[in-house]
């Protein structure tokens, strides 16, 4: 489980996260919800360490993220695999050496044995064969892949993906979502999923937050989002004409 605990971050005088706590539970996908630019990628730089919170706390399973020097906080790095916005892939790199990249950073695992690793990953998100391949030469789902795969390879406990779907069409997503869904629930990892498409909510979450304003304005389960009687969630939800048929068939 990870928690955040009354974390606030401003840059200057923009106060983008206000007090925000939440817990993300292991063995679920914990979506984070929101409009854009309502701190959600913000909140997740915070939890990794990537940016520094103003105030608050960050644990992995008790362990305070927050309190840790850089040695011990490397520790807890190797622990979490991250799916950027946009895949974020070397482009000069293969697939191979894409997937390989956290190993050759944070293991001291021999050639031979990142390489059988690295199979394992790309086997699991069915790219076999793909190996030597360039992310150009690989489609938009394809490349999501790679991404999945690198960010399991260090066998994390911690899953962290920001827009997974971003720039992909409502089927490839699907299986994207349902791809997250399948590795959390086998690895037993903690995942958060930070997203704005309500098709994905819909499809891959356990638990969800929704940040408004940089504040966790709801928290539930999908069943809670569909019935809440928050009307800023309900403003969210059910901006598209889509979910108010679907609204209507509750
Ligand atoms: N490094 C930064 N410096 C200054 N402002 C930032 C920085 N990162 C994000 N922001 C601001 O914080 C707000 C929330 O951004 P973000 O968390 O990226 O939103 P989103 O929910 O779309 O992921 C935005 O107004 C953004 O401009
Ligand atoms: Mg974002």
């Amino acid at each position: 489980m990870i928690e955040l605990v009354n974390i606030s971050k401003s840059f200057g005088d923009q106060t983008v996260l206000k007090d925000v706590s939440a817990q993300f539970e292991k063995g679920k996908v914990n979506f984070v919800i929101g409009r854009s630019g309502s701190g959600k990628s913000v909140m997740t730089k915070c939890t990794v360490g990537l940016l520094e919170p103003d105030s608050g706390n960050v644990l992995f399973d008790g362990r305070n993220f927050t309190a840790m020097n850089l040695k011990q906080r490397k520790e807890i790095r190797k622990e979490i695999g991250m799916l950027f916005q946009g895949s974020a892939l070397f482009d000069s790199m293969t697939v191979e050496e894409n997937v390989m990249f956290p190993l050759k950073m944070f293991s001291e695992m021999p050639l031979e044995e990142m390489k059988a690793r690295v199979l394992h990953c790309l086997n699991r998100v069915e790219l076999t064969g793909s190996e030597h391949k360039l992310p150009a030469e690989l489609s938009g789902g394809m490349q999501k892949r790679v991404g999945i795969a690198r960010a399991i390879s260090m066998n994390p406990q911690y899953l962290f993906c920001d827009e997974p779907n971003s720039g992909l069409d409502p089927q490839t997503a699907i299986i994207i979502d349902n791809l997250i869904l399948d590795l959390t629930k086998e690895y037993g990892m903690t995942t958060v999923v930070i997203s704005h498409d309500m098709n994905s909510v819909i499809e891959a979450s356990d638990t969800i937050h929704f940040i408004h304003q940089g504040e966790v304005a709801w928290s539930g389960n999908n069943a809670d989002m569909m019935t809440s009687s928050s009307s800023t969630l309900n403003d969210f939800v059910y901006a598209s004409k889509l979910m108010q048929r679907m609204r209507n068939t509750i």
